[in-house]
């Protein structure tokens, strides 16, 4: 006897999931762990799982606390709402959610929800809840036709529903309103079997379909096989066969509903061979499909879907239908992120699979951190159907692909791109530009960089300078975007330079004469006597490299490229108010700058300096000025006279210790003022000569 399985066969990606994702529970989750209602309609792998810890329970009320595993079939809102302080992993089928999500949606936007579906069936009463419980069930031509007429109906179906007796009751509802929504919410999965079973059952006279009693999807195949008039029977496990069924039979057929397990699957097929009497499987001809199971000893041929066998797969958007292909890149929305793929739904029935490694170009541990649910991403497609029907996605080579046209574009318009470091490595930095990048060191700033690992994380702003695809090599330079500003700046500041104008500038260099502070692309210099209406020994006593001043123009010389610049200008000059603070007779305290034969300069203020004339030093004859003072004394002066239009004091030390031993003395105040004012007048006259002669001293 040939034994022939179904191209495809047993567990469905969603009952994969659930199954996987409740066996990860019991080995990291809170224990105990349940599940509302079996986990899948299949009772031996259901046993399976109770012997690992699962628990199934028939309704939320009671439970110990835990953790809860939804199934496939998903919960209404209720049900979680009730689940909210337990430690909840919802394994609900991505397709379910999708109905879910529709249902709720049209209830929102004011539609009559219309299911059609199994009232009975736990995935419509979950699908239901969403819809406020307000959904009308249909799942007989009766039901539907007996349906008011309503403004408007959002339409859902039960994932599972058979196909042609949708399409009959949605020709119906299409007559009970003028504004028709309909989610195309039917799994490709069941579809797959059904057909599968159709085609095996005009190849075989007898058909064994294996699932639980309790699965409506394998009660379906159970009647397709009826239908073609063969011989079928269903078991749930290999001891259910019964030889009897096998006498006279040539060639038999296996199929399973969406929850039959794999090992189940293969059970069966090894008994079915025992009774065939024959010895060896490759004589029977079995045929599995690739990627479904591959039973031990079995032909595993390569099987397309159909769609497979086209270049082209047909997909709903919206309203309107659109064909993919392999290379496409399409736009999608982030709907469900798990640990080892991404699902996208791209307006098709079924939503595009992103495998974990064709998310992004850098290295992620959690697809968490490279999208979130609601993303609008790009992706490109890798193939148009998975074993379960889902197109194939990457994420990466859509944003290879963007990234390459956008570089392209960049440097054929010379644009700048924005770009962050992602490594440092020998003799420059990695950009990610949607691939990797490569900026050299001397092309990150205008001057020598010293530590590239303070580049790491920041973003760049970057111009392409060579590219070849086909070697996967982009080099890109900062500086080039750095040059160009200084050198437009610089232009722009030589056009406006004006004398008079005040800048913001920066120090740049410092010397002994002076500094050169840039005032955008131009060094301006500023020389050292400029900086201050005070004396200044060297300029880095008032000023730092890299210190931001304000500064005026005082010439502009363009033939030389030269600018000078002043900054006491812009400060207040303290010999505008000199005559009211300096009030002549007063004494003040003043450190001694310099001697000169004739007399010691006293600093009274940054910017201030009088003379003692050496006659007015002590009351005795001094012969050297040095003999009675010293460069960098404190010492008392009085004021003798202020000449603010030539910017002179003159002061006298001796005057101001013969006050101060005066004023022990009590003597009147108003005398000694006198006195001092006399002085004054005939040291002023004197002390005018020797300041016009000092410059030669
Ligand atoms: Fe999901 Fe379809 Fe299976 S809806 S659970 S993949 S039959």
């Amino acid at each position: 006897m040939r034994i022939i399985v179904a191209k495809y066969a047993g567990c469905c990606f969603g009952v994969k999931r659930a199954i996987s994702m409740a066996e990860k529970a019991l080995l990291k989750n809170p224990l105990p762990v349940y599940t509302i209602g079996p986990l899948v309609h299949n009772p031996q792998l259901v046993q399976k799982l109770f012997e690992k810890g699962l628990i199934p329970v028939e309704c939320v009320s009671g439970l110990q606390k835990g953790t809860v595993v939804i199934r496939s079939h998903g919960v209404s809102p209720d049900i979680l709402e009730k689940l909210k302080d337990y430690c909840v992993v919802d394994a609900t089928c991505p397709h379910v959610a999708k109905a879910q999500r529709a249902a709720k949606e049209f209830q929102e936007q004011g539609y009559q929800v219309v299911i059609i579906g199994d009232r009975n069936h736990p995935e419509v009463v979950g699908l239901n809840g969403w819809a406020h419980n307000q959904a009308i069930i249909v799942g007989t031509l009766i039901e539907a036709s007996g349906i008011k007429h309503a403004d408007k109906i959002g339409v859902v179906a039960q994932t599972t529903f058979d196909q042609l007796k949708y399409n009959h009751l949605l020709s119906i509802l299409k007559e009970k309103t003028t504004d028709l929504r309909v989610s195309k919410t039917i799994c490709d999965a069941t579809q797959l079997r059904q057909a599968a079973v159709r085609e095996l059952a005009v190849q075989v006279d007898i058909l064994i379909v294996v699932g639980g009693f309790q699965s409506s999807n394998t009660q379906k195949l159970y009647a397709i096989g009826k239908e073609a008039g063969i011989d079928v029977y269903q078991v749930e496990q290999a001891e259910d066969l019964v030889l009897a069924w096998f006498s006279n039979k040539k060639r038999a057929g296996v199929a399973a509903g969406a929850s039959t397990p794999d090992w189940i699957i293969e059970e069966v097929v090894r008994k079915m061979n025992e009774f065939s009497g024959e010895k060896q499987l490759e004589d029977s001809g079995m045929t599995v499909a690739a990627g479904e199971f591959a039973p031990e000893n079995a032909d595993v041929h390569e099987n397309k879907t159909p769609a497979e066998d086209k270049d082209v797969h047909e997909f709903n958007l919206g309203e309107s239908m659109k064909s993919i292909r392999k290379g496409d890149i399409l736009k999608g929305t982030v709907i469900q992120i798990n640990t080892d793929e991404v699902l996208v739904d791209i307006g098709g029935k079924s939503e595009g699979v992103i495998p974990l490694g064709e998310l992004s170009n850098r290295p992620a541990a959690e697809p968490h951190q490279l999208v979130r649910i609601g993303d609008t991403i790009e992706v490109y497609v890798l193939r148009l159907e998975n074993e379960e029907g889902h197109p194939v996605l990457s994420k990466k080579r859509a944003d290879r692909k963007n990234a390459w046209e956008k570089i392209e574009d960049a440097r054929h318009k010379n644009m700048e791109i924005n770009a962050p470091v992602v490594e440092v490595v020998k003799g420059g930095l990695l950009v990610d530009v949607g691939i990797n990048g490569f900026v050299p060191a001397s092309l990150i700033e205008r001057g020598y960089v010293e530590n590239l690992e303070n580049y790491l994380g920041k973003v760049l702003r970057l111009k392409v300078i060579e590219l070849d695809r086909s070697k996967n090599k982009v080099i890109l330079s900062q500086k080039a975007i750095l040059d160009e500003e200084y050198e437009r700046r610089k232009a722009d500041t030589w056009n406006a330079l004006e004398k008079g104008q005040v800048y913001r500038g920066q120090v740049r260099r410092l010397t002994n004469f002076g500094a050169f502070i840039d005032i955008g692309g131009v060094d301006g210099l500023l020389h050292v006597s400029e900086m201050s209406w005070g004396r200044i020994d060297h300029p880095r006593s008032v000023m730092t490299e890299g210190q931001e001043i304000d500064v005026i123009v005082l010439g502009v010389d363009r033939g030389a490229g030269k600018v000078s610049l002043g900054r006491k200008q812009l400060l207040a000059n303290p010999w505008s108010t000199a005559d009211e603070k300096y009030i002549v007779g007063s004494i003040f305290q003043g450190k001694v700058l310099r001697i000169a034969p004739f007399g010691a300069f006293v600093e009274l203020e940054s910017g201030i300096e009088g003379l003692v004339h050496i006659s007015q030093l002590a009351d005795r004859h001094v012969a050297k000025t040095e003999d009675v003072v010293s460069v960098g004394q404190i010492i008392p002066v009085k004021v003798l006279s202020v000449d603010l239009e030539n910017q002179r004091i003159s002061l006298s030390l001796r005057e101001a210790i013969g006050s101060q031993n005066q004023e022990t003395k009590d003597e009147p105040d108003e005398a000694i003022e006198t006195k001092q004012v006399k002085l004054g007048d005939i040291f002023a006259k004197e002390l005018g000569e020797l300041m016009d002669g000092k410059d030669e001293d």
